[in-house]
């Protein structure tokens, strides 16, 4: 099967890792990938919102199957331009509509979307520039700390955590006033909820879904969850204190509702739907959705599905998950990042990296890594590489990773040594 895969993150080379096995080299293409995906299949330098030069790029490479990555080129559209465009409208997309990736691109489209559907998340309201004593109005009704979401993407960035009211007024006003740039046009504001943290995925062709391995982030630079937040600095897969009981709750009170909710409103979503959940007192509730794999947490998920991918994201894609049952998956993934020095601040590209042929018993994905003309792998990114190891044990996959992390060196290499080790048992 010819796929051409989007992106050129580490989830994206995970993919590809998963694709490539089975497509073969020469059926395998990646816009715009890194030196990672270069070695599974052919790296292809195309503008990722560039829709009509990646169809142009689709059509005559014959390509049968496009999956995206990231969730820039969904939230723009790219699934509707490829409905759109007759000579493209039989190829298949592994992506929702931009309506349905609005649950990830607009934060007020996804509570409300939550609302309609009664599905369980922190009270919250919507603000604009006009609503400001409104919005201060709400704030009062909250216990600190309050939580101030910018609406639109903002690279992970767009969420204040505030301690006190008065500074929180503050945050509300400069988020308004452009903080976030546009995301922050409309913000909305919303409750705490205490508790523990963990993310679900499940795959939707639009009608049907099947649920991936669950997975935890680390989002934090620092150990011990301190410091700003980052992309993520590692996960593990599958959450140890996910049990059938709870799962169930998750699966009856959020996956079918949302699955449900997207199929009243007439949103065709063939893609990933990763549920962002916050655990309090054993109860599930919605913090966020994204319409796509999570980074890192894809580098856990991935090499934990047993099943072919490409035939898992080709029938999401054409729709026809309907005679896929529970998926099975066996032992234990973690996933450690390494960074660049810096990170999530500035820091500095084009570091030599040594070291990789010393790993063993690790996959190590590639983020941000390129070549240079003498075949020189360098430093492209402030996360540079995903770490990632298989064992029937979480601890025995922590402390393999941990081991390889340490073996691979580049100027400035930054990593945490404590991923995993609040949930271990
Ligand atoms: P988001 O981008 O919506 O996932 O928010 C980023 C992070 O902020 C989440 O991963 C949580 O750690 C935290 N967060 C967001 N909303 C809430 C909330 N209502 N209560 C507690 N923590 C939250
Ligand atoms: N690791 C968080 C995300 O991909 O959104």
């Amino acid at each position: 099967m010819r796929i051409l895969l989007i992106g050129s993150g580490g989830r994206e080379h995970a993919l590809a890792w998963a694709l490539g096995a089975r497509a073969g080299n020469d059926e395998l293409f990646i816009a715009p990938g890194n030196a990672g995906t270069a070695e599974l299949g052919q790296n292809t330098a195309l503008d990722i919102l560039d829709f009509p030069a990646v169809g142009r790029f689709v059509s005559e490479h014959r390509i049968e199957l496009l999956v995206v990555g990231p969730e820039q080129p969904l939230v723009a559209g790219i699934r509707d331009y490829f409905e759109s465009v007759e000579a493209l409208s039989r190829v298949p997309v592994f992506g929702p509509p931009a309506k349905g990736a609005l649950l990830e691109g607009s934060k007020s489209f996804a509570k409300e979307f939550m609302k309609r559907h009664e599905i369980p998340t922190a009270r919250y309201r919507e603000i604009t520039d006009a609503y400001l004593e409104e919005g201060f109005a709400f704030m009062d009704t909250l216990i600190p700390p309050i939580v101030i979401k910018a609406d639109g993407l903002a690279a992970g960035k767009g969420v204040l955590i505030i301690d006190d009211h008065r500074e929180a007024r503050e945050a509300l006003k400069s988020v308004l006033s452009g903080r976030f740039g546009t995301a922050g046009k409309k913000v909305v504001i919303e409750e705490f909820l205490p508790g523990t943290e963990m993310s679900v995925f499940a795959l939707c062709d639009g009608k049907h879904y099947v649920l991936l391995p669950t997975a935890k982030d680390y989002k934090r630079i620092g150990e011990g969850d301190r410091g700003p937040n980052t992309g993520g600095m590692g996960a593990i897969a599958p959450v140890p204190f996910a049990g059938a009981e709870l799962m169930k709750k998750i699966e009856e009170r959020i996956v079918k509702p949302t699955v449900k909710g997207l199929v009243s409103e007439g949103i065709d979503y063939r893609g990933v739907i990763y549920f962002g959940l916050m655990i309090v007192k054993d109860e599930p509730y919605v913090i966020e959705y994204n319409c796509r794999f999570g980074d890192p947490e894809a580098e856990v998920i991935i090499p934990l599905i047993k099943d072919e991918l490409p035939e898992l994201l080709y029938r999401t894609a054409l729709g026809r998950l309907g005679q896929t049952g529970p998926l099975a998956f066996e032992g234990a993934a973690a996933t450690v990042i390494l960074a660049s020095g810096g990170y999530p601040g500035t820091y500095e590209k084009g570091k030599p990296i040594r070291g990789l042929e010393e790993v063993k018993d690790s996959i190590v994905f590639h983020a941000g890594t390129r070549r240079d003309k003498n075949g020189q792998l360098l430093s492209n990114g402030g996360r540079v590489m995903a770490v990632t190891s298989l064992a029937p044990q979480l601890s025995e996959a922590l402390k393999i990773s941990m081991k390889n992390a340490a073996k691979i060196e580049f100027e400035g290499k930054y990593f945490r040594r404590d991923i995993g080790q609040d949930v271990v048992e």
